[in-house]
């Protein structure tokens, strides 16, 4: 019996959504634990595309568990208007297949403005973020003074609460020139819809002791990136989370000893969304056709992603930064049509060799990647089901790729098609 993680090993949007829903086929549960709706999971299946921001990419398959933790940040109208929106898919979601953590804590419109106005006040030193509230809710929760789903039960909880959690954002709204924010008619929008919200919410921890007695697989759905993490990443230029696998466990109220697998999603080059440190971005034709190829778009905010080539030494680091058992390697078809791939093996800081990416971001900034080169395969991978099938040329790549980073590639995806993936190790077995 295995509990898998999945996380991403670089700038998110690795295709996590994709081995998530790929591998749910094995698991009773899925469960996501951090992030909200800044996420954007794709999944193809049947030529049908499917994106999930909040809901666990399991949600489409019939039978099956989806658990939103604790440590998920959920703005309530965005939860509604995903769970519309997938049931207009004919995918069912009711009480018996998706549980709500009544601790999780919701992002609400004053988030999203804290978000936007720091954004825009900050001109070339803005984050990039995606403007959904996740900082400033996350920093309310830190704070001790965030709205969390239980609270909805109660109008007198809820007014107090929202007194308190208003006197903090209209001191700064203030200070910044901003209308304040009105208690009333916030309180008035969450009671109305606090049914729709509460009818799922339950103690998590304990329905996954349940399930862990019942012998029951769990897999736990990753946002973002490790190097989007708030200690391990790129910081400033991350998301408030912690994006590491370790916080399944504090994120869902699970014991650390539930998990047995951790699975690193890894595109076979890089992408980022948003503005910070990008040692291997391909500002040229070759990063235009990544884009082009990998349809490298942001799933949340349709932002152009920066395409560049795969960074051997970021993710070497963030497999034991997060304790990675095993990396499914993701769009090898987009390099289908390359005659050179390149992989970063070391950086040139300052005239200096370094083999790993320094904490401060003036350094990040500053270091020059160091290449070893590969032929193309100038051929199509794309859809191939089995390793054998590949070209000799990109079977080497696979092959020096893993043996760069240390650990074992366990899956390969050649299509963003379900079905189009290559399995080489089980995560469940
Ligand atoms: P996530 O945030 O990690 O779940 O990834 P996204 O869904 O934001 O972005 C990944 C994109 O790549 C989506 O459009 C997927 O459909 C697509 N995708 C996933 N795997 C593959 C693959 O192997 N090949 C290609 N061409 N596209 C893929
Ligand atoms: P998935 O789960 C890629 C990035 C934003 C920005 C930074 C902070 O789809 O991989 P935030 O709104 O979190 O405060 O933004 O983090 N970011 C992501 N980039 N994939 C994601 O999620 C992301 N979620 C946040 O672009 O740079
Ligand atoms: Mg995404």
């Amino acid at each position: 019996m295995k509990n898998v993680v999945v996380v991403g090993s670089q700038w998110g949007d690795e295709g996590k959504g994709k081995i998530v829903d790929w591998l749910s086929s094995e698991a009773d549960v899925v469960a996501r634990f951090q992030g909200g709706h800044n996420a954007g999971h794709t999944l193809v299946i049947d030529n049908v595309t499917y994106k999930l921001r909040l809901l666990p990419s399991g949600i489409v398959r019939k039978n099956k568990i989806s658990i939103i933790g604790n440590g998920v940040v959920i703005d309530p109208w965005a939860l509604l208007d995903e769970i519309k929106e997938i049931k207009s898919k004919g995918i069912t979601v009711d009480e018996k297949n998706l549980i709500i953590s009544e601790s999780a804590n919701l992002i609400l419109p004053f988030h999203k403005e804290m978000d936007e106005i720091r954004e825009d006040a900050a001109g070339k030193s803005k984050i990039g973020t995606t403007r959904r509230g996740i900082g400033p809710a996350y920093e309310d929760k830190i704070g001790r003074r965030s709205i969390r789903v239980m609270d909805l039960i109660s109008e007198k909880n809820l007014d107090r609460r929202l007194e308190t959690v208003l006197i903090h954002h209209n001191a700064i709204r203030k200070g910044l020139g901003k209308k304040t924010f009105l208690k009333d008619k916030l309180k008035k929008d969450l009671l109305e819809i606090a049914p729709q919200i509460l009818k799922y919410s339950k103690p998590v921890w304990k329905k996954l002791s349940e399930f862990k007695s019942e012998e029951k697989k769990i897999l736990f759905e990753g946002a973002q990136g490790i190097l989007l993490d708030v200690d391990h990443g790129t910081y400033p230029f991350v998301t408030s989370s912690n994006t590491v696998a370790s916080t399944a466990a504090t994120g869902t109220g699970c014991g650390v000893d539930t998990i047995d697998y951790v699975l690193g999603i890894t595109k076979a080059y890089t992408t980022r969304v948003g503005e910070g440190p990008f040692p291997t971005e391909l500002k040229d034709n070759i990063g235009e056709l990544l884009g082009k190829r990998g349809k490298e778009f942001g799933t949340v905010t349709s932002r152009k992603r920066r395409c560049g080539w795969f960074d051997g030494v970021l993710v070497r680091q963030t497999i034991k930064i997060s304790g990675i058992n095993g990396i499914a390697l993701t769009k090898l078809d987009v390099l289908d049509e390359l005659d050179e791939i390149k992989i970063c093996i070391a950086y040139d800081l300052k005239g200096e060799k370094i083999d790993y990416l320094p904490a401060s971001v003036e350094d990040q900034k500053e270091v020059k990647p160091i290449y070893r080169s590969f032929k193309g395969w100038n051929s199509k991978t794309s859809g191939i089901r089995e390793f054998d099938k590949l070209p000799e040329n990109a079977k080497i790549y696979i092959r020096e790729l893993e043996k760069f980073i240390e650990t074992k590639i366990s899956s390969i995806s050649t299509s963003p098609e379900r079905k189009d993936t290559i399995l080489i190790e089980n995560p469940f077995e």
